[in-house]
């Protein structure tokens, strides 16, 4: 008798919990929200975009959660992160969008969702803020022909990166590649708006993709560590292949120009190891991609055009190009134009992009053209390739 009462009891307790669950749930938020909205400071834009995904980056002024609606042929996705279960809450926001269409055209919206105060239980919240709709079309392995524009070192002249951003033809460019060195050092999120992403991104808007190739400035000072969260990629790292029509572009970090055990890096750099997984992914790359196998032409761009500091002092990589029937390397680093045809040590053409230059990459099945301009828009060079295959 005792026992039932004991059960009644807790199914009373039970449904008085329902009931004012569902009186909370019947009121417009069952949390408060309070009148105040998220401003989005800077972005979005899109960074390393590919034939079936894109990394959506954009920064709000206060604590918020964030999404991208997608639009596709009339239907609406959501794109939620979460990180461990968690919804990310902060002012730095990265959505990730997979299961893209290749050469697809899709519209978004971010946006963000102000929480006032991230407390344990009823959090406080508030409302939300979305983008304007834009669009941006995937790549797609199958496309015609292919446009990407490249710069380097950009070395946190916003002057130098207006004038070039200027010579950009968007309408006919797909991409922006910057080859690294957009910094001295890094030291805070704001140096790494002002100094480069927002007279970039203000040029590049929130339709084209950035494709980034890290420098060895970018592996140096105290906010060094935090850049991945600025320039996200699907992957998840800063290395990375594209499969852009008759252009297979790999991506590459040439991380320090020193070894890791020189005294200003104080043993902060473990650079061997790192490199040693990017190459054993870049031979995975050259062994079983198929469209690397089939690309009229395979480019790899990366910042310094000898592979950086590496133990074997690049041996290895320059014999896995070789063998790989690489076409073109494309790199910066130097600060002046080089430019060399293969030769009995490299079987690629090998072209080192000035400061003050910007590179238009055009590629059909049949051919390769890379014209470089100074940033006053005069020639500098004109490289024709025609595909081996
Ligand atoms: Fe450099």
């Amino acid at each position: 008798m005792k026992r039932t009462r004991v059960a009644l009891a807790s199914l009373c307790i039970g449904l008085a919990a329902l009931a004012v669950q569902g009186r909370s749930v019947a009121q417009s938020e069952p949390y408060k929200v309070f009148d105040t909205r998220p401003v989005i400071t800077e972005g979005p834009y899109l960074s390393a975009l590919s034939d079936t995904s894109v990394s959506v980056m954009w920064m709000t002024d206060a604590p918020s959660h964030a999404k991208v609606r997608l639009h596709d042929d009339g239907n609406v996705r959501e794109i939620e992160p979460q990180i461990d279960g968690l919804v990310p809450v902060g002012q730095r926001h990265v959505v990730t969008i997979t299961g893209l269409a290749p050469g697809k055209r899709y519209s978004y919206e971010a946006v963000a969702t102000r929480v006032v105060k991230l407390k344990p239980y009823w959090p406080d919240k508030g409302l939300s803020s979305s983008s304007p709709a834009a669009t941006f079309t995937t790549f797609d392995p199958r496309q015609a022909r292919v446009s990407f524009s490249v710069v380097t070192d950009t070395h946190e002249d916003t002057a130098r990166i207006g004038r070039l951003m200027k010579l950009v033809d968007w309408s006919r460019t797909d991409a922006l590649l910057h080859l690294g060195d957009a910094f001295h050092w890094l030291e805070s999120e704001e140096q790494l708006w002002a100094k480069w992403l927002r007279p970039t991104v203000a040029a590049m808007g929130p339709g084209k993709p950035l494709l980034f190739a890290r420098g060895n400035h970018e592996l140096r000072g105290a906010y060094a560590r935090q850049l991945a969260g600025y320039v996200p990629t699907p992957e998840g790292s800063y290395y990375y292949a594209r499969a852009l029509g008759p252009v297979h572009l790999m991506v590459l970090d040439t991380a320090e120009d020193k070894p890791d055990d020189t005294n200003v890096y104080a043993q902060l750099n473990r650079t061997a190891p790192y490199r040693e997984e990017e190459l054993a992914w870049l031979r995975g790359q050259v062994g079983s991609n198929g469209h690397f196998a089939s690309a009229a032409f395979r480019v790899v761009a990366m910042h310094q055009g000898d592979w950086g500091w590496l133990p074997d002092n690049g041996a290895a990589w320059t014999a896995l190009a070789n063998q790989a029937g690489i076409d073109l390397l494309i790199a910066g680093h130097d600060h002046a134009f080089s430019y060399q045809p293969p030769d009995k040590v490299h079987a690629y053409h090998r072209l080192i992009l000035g400061q003050d230059q910007l590179a238009r990459v055009e590629a059909t099945g049949r051919t390769l053209t890379v014209k470089v301009l100074t940033d006053k828009g005069a020639p500098v060079h004109t490289l024709t390739i025609p595909s081996r295959r």
